[in-house]
């Protein structure tokens, strides 16, 4: 299954990402990750995407879809891949196309987790995630049972760099402004499909199930 998750800053996709990709199987590709993986290295390309990410804006597109390409024609999105925050924008999806028709696969669906955009702020600056295994957690939302300890592997919770109210506003207001035209691409392509992303985080993932449920 080729599935794309959409969604603003803080409607839940790498939460969503987290259950899918356990339960099938398939490689969890997302950009921010990425990036931040190359920021920790301190690599030519994490120090660009800094650069970008910290005031919350976009990195440009031309580096972003060079490291999709890349991460795409890796052996293990053979039998599918879940994309989480790519593409962000219209040049992003038409390179995305561009590229899936080269490999011969196409996406099945573009989920996009839909959320009232007032309730966002406090959803990101809430956040903590784990330094060890990456799972996110919320301080009321989704707390883990001993503060700032994640449940699943004891590590210690930490808050994102661009999770200060200040970024997350500007985060927000760059991702509103890509988001409708990328959803009137998709929905004339026909993937689109929207989930309710305001009700509880596993009533989320079974519409997502439901929905997914016949792909493989
Ligand atoms: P990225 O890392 O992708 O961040 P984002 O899009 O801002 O999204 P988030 O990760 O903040 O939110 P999420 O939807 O995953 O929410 P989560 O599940 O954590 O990108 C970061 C930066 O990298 C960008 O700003 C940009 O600079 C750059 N970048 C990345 N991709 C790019 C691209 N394609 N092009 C250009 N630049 C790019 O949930 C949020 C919180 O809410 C958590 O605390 C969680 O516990 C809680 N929560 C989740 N679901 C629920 C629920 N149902 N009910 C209550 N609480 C919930
Ligand atoms: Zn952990």
């Amino acid at each position: 299954m080729n599935l794309v998750l959409m969604g603003l800053p803080g409607a839940g996709k790498g939460t969503q990402a987290e259950q899918i990709v356990e339960q099938y199987g398939i490689p969890h590709i997302s950009t921010g990750d990425m990036f931040r993986a190359a920021m920790k290295e301190g690599t030519e390309l994490g120090l660009e995407a800094k650069s970008f990410m910290d005031k919350g804006e976009l990195v440009p597109d031309v580096v972003t879809i060079g490291i999709v390409r890349e991460r795409l024609i890796k052996d293990d999105c053979i039998n599918g891949f879940l994309l989480d925050g790519f593409p962000r924008t219209v040049p992003q999806a038409e390179a995305l196309e561009n590229l899936l028709s080269d490999l011969d696969k196409k996406i099945d669906y573009v989920i996009n987790i839909n959320v009232d955009k007032s309730i966002l702020m406090d959803r990101l600056t809430g956040r903590r995630i784990c330094k060890d295994c990456g799972s996110t957690y919320h301080l009321v939302f989704n707390p883990p049972a001993k503060e700032g300890t994640c449940d699943k592997c004891g590590g210690e919770l930490y808050q994102r760099a661009d999770d200060n109210a200040e970024t997350v506003q500007n985060r927000l207001d760059v991702n509103i402004k890509q988001q409708e035209p990328l959803l009137t691409f998709y929905e004339t392509k026909g993937y689109l499909r929207t989930i309710d992303g305001q009700q509880d985080i596993n009533k989320v993932f079974a519409d997502i199930q439901q929905l997914v449920g016949d792909l493989r």
